[in-house]
């Protein structure tokens, strides 16, 4: 991989165009949750080291080519800006023929953030104009946005097929840390995937059946396990007319050697707010929501994560929102993070709903490697070949 931690690069006084994703989560113009921005800090201070002025290049939101308001980056550029303690300059135009000439006056170990790249037109539908005209601004492209390489953008991919262009720092140790859960597995490996639709996440499950040694299946995905393998489950969320889609699972499985485990018991409720009541899978009534796995099924999840060397988490267990259901996500976060701690297993965690359950209980140093990517985490698990990385190992 060419990445920037090679030392025969020269950044010294060198433009370099670095993409990032700062598409940060926002309330009222102010920023909720900075993990994204920390996540930057150590490729920004090595090509500061390395003496480059570097122009930072991202997104928020979806503009779709218009100047919106509430998505713009200045809030960013300022939270960067106080974390680096040194000035970060904002330029809050979208690319014109103005753009290079105040590039041009940077300093070397300077910072300039852009507006919104989106709020240009070409961006999105990664027109060849705009991608040499963005190009133009600098001498070097970096990619140190992995959670954003699933998009065939300008910023992303078409920028890569006119100026020479390199890995970051954090792309560098996603792929690597996903690679071994895909690609270089040590064995076994297990597979913990929840969330509500199974249909969102068939391509996973078949991609890793075909490696993977156990596919735990929980949260309102074992619904619809359940239900099509014959169980009622009442009122809970369950998607319909999935048979093929099942059928599918559990030929593949079957072929590669995969086991299936689904919840044999879980914790149903009338309502979401309501408590909780424990009921083996054959017993729900008509009237109940599963809202959570039971005792045993977690049970059975810690002795197959005990016996495996690898452990992937993707999806709550259950609607751990409310304190009564949290108990099958809790106790599966408590288990992984046991064994990474005392083991040293690898463990990787992502997804959006994933990262809140781990904030919510201050789990994160607890996996190997938590990605904060949400639609390029779940497409590399498919095995899909992301645009971003495929244009920056094609850039020669
Ligand atoms: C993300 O938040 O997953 C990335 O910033 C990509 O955003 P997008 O789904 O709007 O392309």
């Amino acid at each position: 991989m060419k990445s920037i931690s090679n030392e025969n690069i020269i950044f010294k006084d060198k433009k370099v165009l670095l993409r990032v994703d700062l598409n940060v989560p926002m309330k009222n113009g102010s920023i909720t949750e900075s993990s994204r921005i920390e996540k930057i800090i150590p490729t920004i201070k090595r090509l500061l080291a390395k003496e480059a002025k570097i122009i930072i290049i991202s997104h928020i939101g979806r503009p779709k080519g218009q100047i919106i308001e509430g998505m713009s980056l200045k809030p960013i550029s300022k939270k960067l800006s106080s974390l680096l303690n040194k000035d970060v300059l904002f330029y809050k135009n979208i690319i014109n023929d103005n753009t290079l000439s105040e590039v041009n006056k940077m300093q070397n170990g300077s910072i300039m953030m852009l507006e919104n790249i989106r709020f240009n037109q070409g961006e999105e539908t990664n027109n060849i104009e705009f991608s040499k005209k963005l190009s133009n601004l600098g001498d070097i492209y970096v990619n140190d946005a992995f959670s954003c390489s699933h998009r065939a953008h300008a910023s992303v991919e078409g920028i890569t097929k006119y100026i020479p262009s390199y890995f970051g720092l954090q792309i560098t140790q996603e792929i690597e840390a996903l690679k071994r859960i895909t690609s270089e597995i040590t064995k076994p490996v297990s597979l913990v995937i929840g969330g509500s639709k199974i249909s969102t996440k068939i391509s996973i499950i078949n991609n890793l059946a075909k490696k993977f040694d156990n596919i735990i299946i929980v949260g309102g995905m074992a619904n619809t396990m359940l239900k099509h393998t014959g169980y009622k489950i009442g009122k809970s969320i369950c998607e319909n007319d999935c048979g093929s889609l099942i059928k599918e699972i559990l030929e593949i499985s079957k072929k590669f050697n995969c086991r299936i485990v689904c919840p044999i018991d879980v914790v149903v409720s009338k309502s979401i707010e309501g408590a909780g009541k424990i009921k083996d899978i054959k017993e729900i009534n008509d009237d109940e929501i599963i809202l959570d796995i039971g005792p045993k099924t977690i049970l059975e999840i810690k002795k197959i994560i005990n016996d495996s060397n690898t452990v992937l988490w993707n999806g709550p267990a259950g609607y751990f929102e409310n304190p009564n259901f949290q108990a099958g996500t809790k106790e599966i976060l408590e288990i992984i993070a046991q064994k990474t701690i005392n083991d040293k297993i690898f463990s990787v965690a992502g997804g959006g709903e994933t990262v809140a359950a781990i904030n919510k209980f201050k789990k994160f140093d607890s996996f190997t490697f938590v990605s904060t990517a949400g639609g390029a985490f779940l497409e590399f698990l498919e095995g899909k070949t992301l645009p971003g990385i495929k244009a920056l190992n094609q850039n020669v």
